[in-house]
């Protein structure tokens, strides 16, 4: 196996994102993490349940269109029999997207009788939209909102206040910028998080991380790749030697005719977070199917 340096990345402004949220909690009634189909579990922010403590939560797996429509449905299912409120959505066709009103509406019905009761049926719910960066909390308020909007940047610099963003179907969304956590609990959270973009490229090795996806895809997902770049017989079991042979495939020879691994890596890295390869979840529930 490819050995990659473990992945930490937690850059100062996060810390501040941390407070943020912490801060503007007591102005919502409940938080919507949206998350990645793909890596339901590494995009799962291990922090929420205590900085989220007591605010009821929806989960909104995003990205269903890049994902496997069957292991999304398992991990619906297994959210579902845990007691958490789940929906799977695809921002980029918009499906799944009407579940959402219904699924924070019954997640607070009581609140909503409380307010019935005080004559206040009126009141718009207040839902905060967090969730680690690049899952597509903007395009999901943008989806909902019907409208475009400034995004919470995720760079230091660019924050500004706090924006509220009315639905006008009796919710008003807050966004927040994206967020990790200091200490990934394996190399394989860390791994997902940069395979699928939520760690940027530019503080990685590129070529390792594409030689580990390799090694991922060869295990579940080997005749896509095979298809894809036009393999024939066994892969590799070593990624570095996978990269290779796609990049040799592909026609991608550097100087010398070596085969230009750099080149194959930011392909392979594209074409999986694009959904070129297929459809790919790297996180299988091991309940709810
Ligand atoms: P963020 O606020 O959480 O950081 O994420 P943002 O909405 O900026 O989305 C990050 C990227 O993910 C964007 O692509 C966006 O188009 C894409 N995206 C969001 N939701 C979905 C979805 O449900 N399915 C798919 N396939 N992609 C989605 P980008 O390449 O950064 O920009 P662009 O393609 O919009 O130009």
């Amino acid at each position: 196996m490819t050995e990659m340096p473990s992945i930490q990345w937690f850059p100062g402004h996060m810390a501040k994102t941390r407070r943020l949220i912490r801060e503007s909690l007591s102005l919502v009634d409940c938080v919507a993490e949206v998350l990645d189909a793909r890596i339901p579990i590494s995009s799962r922010n291990p922090e929420f349940d205590a900085l989220c403590a007591g605010k009821p939560r929806v989960l909104v797996l995003n990205k269903s269109d890049l994902a496997d429509a069957q292991a999304t449905k398992s991990w619906l299912a297994a959210f579902r029999a845990e007691g958490l409120c789940a929906i799977a959505v695809d921002c980029k066709s918009g499906a799944g997207i009407k579940e959402f009103v219904p699924a924070v509406r019954e997640l607070l019905s009581e609140r909503l009788e409380r307010l019935k009761a005080k004559g206040m049926s009126g009141k718009a719910l207040r839902v905060m939209v967090a969730g680690i960066p690049n899952s597509g909390k903007s395009t999901f308020i943008n989806r909902i909102a019907g409208a475009k909007y400034a995004k919470a940047e995720d760079r230091p610099g660019v924050t500004r206040g706090r924006q509220w963003i009315s639905i006008g179907l009796g919710l008003e969304l807050l966004d927040m910028p994206g967020i990790l956590w200091p200490k990934f609990e394996n190399a394989a959270v860390g791994e997902h998080l940069a395979f699928t973009g939520a760690i940027k490229d530019d503080i990685l090795d590129t070529e390792l991380l594409a030689a580990r996806l390799c090694e991922e895809l060869a295990k579940n997902y080997a005749s896509m790749l095979s298809v894809r770049y036009k393999l024939s017989g066994e892969l590799p079991t070593q990624g570095g030697q996978l990269l290779e042979m796609i990049g040799k495939h592909r026609g991608m020879l550097a100087a010398g005719g070596r085969v230009d691994t750099e080149r194959a890596a930011a392909v392979l890295l594209d074409e999986f977070r694009g959904g070129i390869l297929g459809r790919i979840t790297l996180e299988r529930s091991t309940k709810g199917s």
